[in-house]
């Protein structure tokens, strides 16, 4: 009897921790999508930018357009969405204590050779006294972002970065770094 109890109770546990650990993955693979959403609209705004003036022309789009892509999104979803990096250009962007340890988690990873492109990382965390989902997804450096972020940039466009963005330390960025992330919390 006590033996089935036991079992019984072992059972409902398993259960109960598989189902808590389902839900984090469905919440991870909403997150993703969403990630896919914000990255997809800004890369097209960006390259039709690019094409039409130059990169100069472009700094519009990462100024205006990715904060409102951003609030946009979060309304859509009713959670907090935004980008994040260890070297910000936009104060706004700066990470919290949680999200500078998983960009130091994002880096250790890089170095141990993982691939930043696949990287992502997420939790039900304890966001003061209220429970969060919280998700991450690195951000690799390509090649159009060094013209902005690298460390050979035309002097026209780091004297408008410059003019926009006094504190600006987004760049010296490399092809591959982790240039930031995709930053997700979402009440659980
Ligand atoms: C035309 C210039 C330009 C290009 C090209 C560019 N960026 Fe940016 N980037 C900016 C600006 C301006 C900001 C500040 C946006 C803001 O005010 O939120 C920014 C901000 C960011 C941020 C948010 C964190 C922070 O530093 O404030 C990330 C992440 C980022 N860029 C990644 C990239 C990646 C990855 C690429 C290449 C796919 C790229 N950028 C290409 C100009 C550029």
């Amino acid at each position: 009897m006590l033996r089935a109890i036991s079992t019984l109770i072992i059972y409902v546990l398993f259960i109960n921790t598989a189902l808590a650990d389902d839900q984090l993955k469905q919440r991870a693979q909403k997150s993703k999508e969403v990630v896919m959403e914000f990255m997809n609209s800004l890369k097209g705004e960006l390259e039709t930018a690019i094409k039409a003036g130059g990169p100069a022309n472009a700094i519009n789009v990462c100024h205006k357009q990715a904060p409102a892509i951003a609030k946009t999104l979060s309304d859509k979803y009713g959670w907090d969405i935004g980008r994040t990096s260890l070297k910000t250009r936009n104060p706004d962007n700066t990470p919290d204590e949680w999200e500078i340890k998983i960009l130091n988690d994002f880096e250790a990873r890089k170095t141990k050779g993982e691939d930043v492109k696949p990287m992502a990382y997420f939790a039900a965390v304890d966001n003061n006294g209220k429970k969060a989902f919280r998700f991450m997804k690195a951000i690799p450096t390509g090649e159009v972002c060094l013209k902005c972020h690298g460390t050979d940039i035309d002097p026209t466009i780091k004297a408008k970065l410059h003019e926009l963005y006094p504190g600006d330390m987004a760049t010296g960025f490399k092809l591959g770094d982790i240039r930031g992330a995709f930053t997700i919390s979402q009440p659980m």
